[in-house]
């Protein structure tokens, strides 16, 4: 699969072994602190679980931000004002994206996704919702510069962000990808990103380790992945989800902790892991007001509006494509 740049979006070997998952996971493996990127939770398995999350009662961020985005209509008509073109950054089953587009009834929508079938799948299913608004799908991996259809060239943009994805990059990554989205969506530009705010750590660790297993679940798919595609042994019953809260880096991280010593293999190497030894999985970072301005400023977008759920648990940012020069 390419994408518009012709570069591969996936890059599979004669096996059909995904080159970047198992360069990765062996690299990843490989170090003291063994740590894979999250990214590879999502394969068809992890992508329903995650959705399954969502419903899970302790997890609140998509249930806050939901009803942020029914009951702000009015706030984001204002604030956003109406024919923009609404880019929705990995915008999978655009669950919460009629909400927002009903308030401000854009000009034309362009969902960006790296699954092509199931964005093209959400998009139609958009499109019978809205039978007037233009939708444009775009097969991307966000991360990098998209060229956007020459349909919404001339239009001013926003982009949208929902969910807290921007909290699961380590703070050089978020930023790298806000100037991303400011090159993908030009000047003049408006961004809407969804961003988790810090709490009692009791509630973020229950939202990441719900008394129904399915983060364990979703976290444990990750080594039944690894022993699928790259022909691993990993003792899966010898694995435990744990997601604690690193308060100096203000995250929530989703490790794998061996409850023996185990040995096993991946792709044909050998790892062993101590009892207690754990795999970093994922980075779930959480914000204040002030860290969460700082972390869109340094990716070149200046804030301008926040909104908050009933229960202040999740933000919605409203932040625009201009740089807040201040002396000196
Ligand atoms: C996708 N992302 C915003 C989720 C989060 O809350 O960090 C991923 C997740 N991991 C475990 N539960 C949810």
């Amino acid at each position: 699969m390419t994408d518009q740049t012709g570069l591969k979006l996936v890059d599979l070997d004669e096996g059909g072994v995904d080159r970047a998952f198992r360069a990765d996971v062996l690299a990843g493996m490989r170090e003291t602190q063994k740590a894979i990127p999250a990214r590879w939770l999502y394969d068809d398995a992890g992508s329903q679980l995650y959705e399954d999350i969502t419903q899970v009662p302790e997890y609140y961020p998509a249930r806050a931000e939901t009803e942020i985005l029914k009951t702000r209509g009015a706030d984001f008509a204002d604030a956003i004002g109406r024919s923009r073109a609404v880019v929705e950054f990995g915008s999978g089953s655009s669950v919460k994206t009629p909400a927002l587009l009903r308030a401000i009834d854009p000009a034309a929508y362009v969902p960006l996704d790296i699954a092509g079938d199931f964005l093209r799948a959400s998009a139609a299913a958009l499109s019978e919702k809205f039978p007037d608004l233009p939708v444009y799908p775009v097969e991307a991996d966000f991360m990098r510069r998209v060229e956007l259809p020459a349909e919404v060239s001339a239009m001013p943009k926003l982009g949208f962000f929902p969910g807290g994805t921007i909290g699961n990059m380590v703070a050089r990554t978020a930023t790298d990808l806000l100037r991303t989205m400011r090159e993908t969506l030009g000047e003049g530009s408006m961004l809407l990103v969804g961003m988790d705010l810090i709490k009692d750590r009791k509630v973020l660790e229950a939202a990441y380790d719900d008394a129904g297993r399915v983060t364990a679940e979703f976290n444990l798919n990750l080594a039944r992945r690894i022993n699928r595609e790259l022909g691993g042994t990993i003792p899966i019953d010898k694995l435990q989800h744990s997601a604690r809260w690193n308060d100096q880096y203000a995250r929530i991280e989703m490790h794998l902790v061996a409850q023996e010593d185990i040995a096993f293999e991946i792709a044909g190497e050998q790892f062993a892991m101590r009892a207690g030894e754990t795999i970093h999985t994922e980075n779930s970072h959480k914000f204040d007001f002030r860290s969460a301005d700082k972390q869109l400023l340094a990716g070149e977008w200046t804030p301008v509006r926040r909104w908050l759920d009933s229960e202040e648990r999740f933000s919605l940012v409203l932040a625009e494509a201009s740089i807040a020069r201040s002396a000196p």
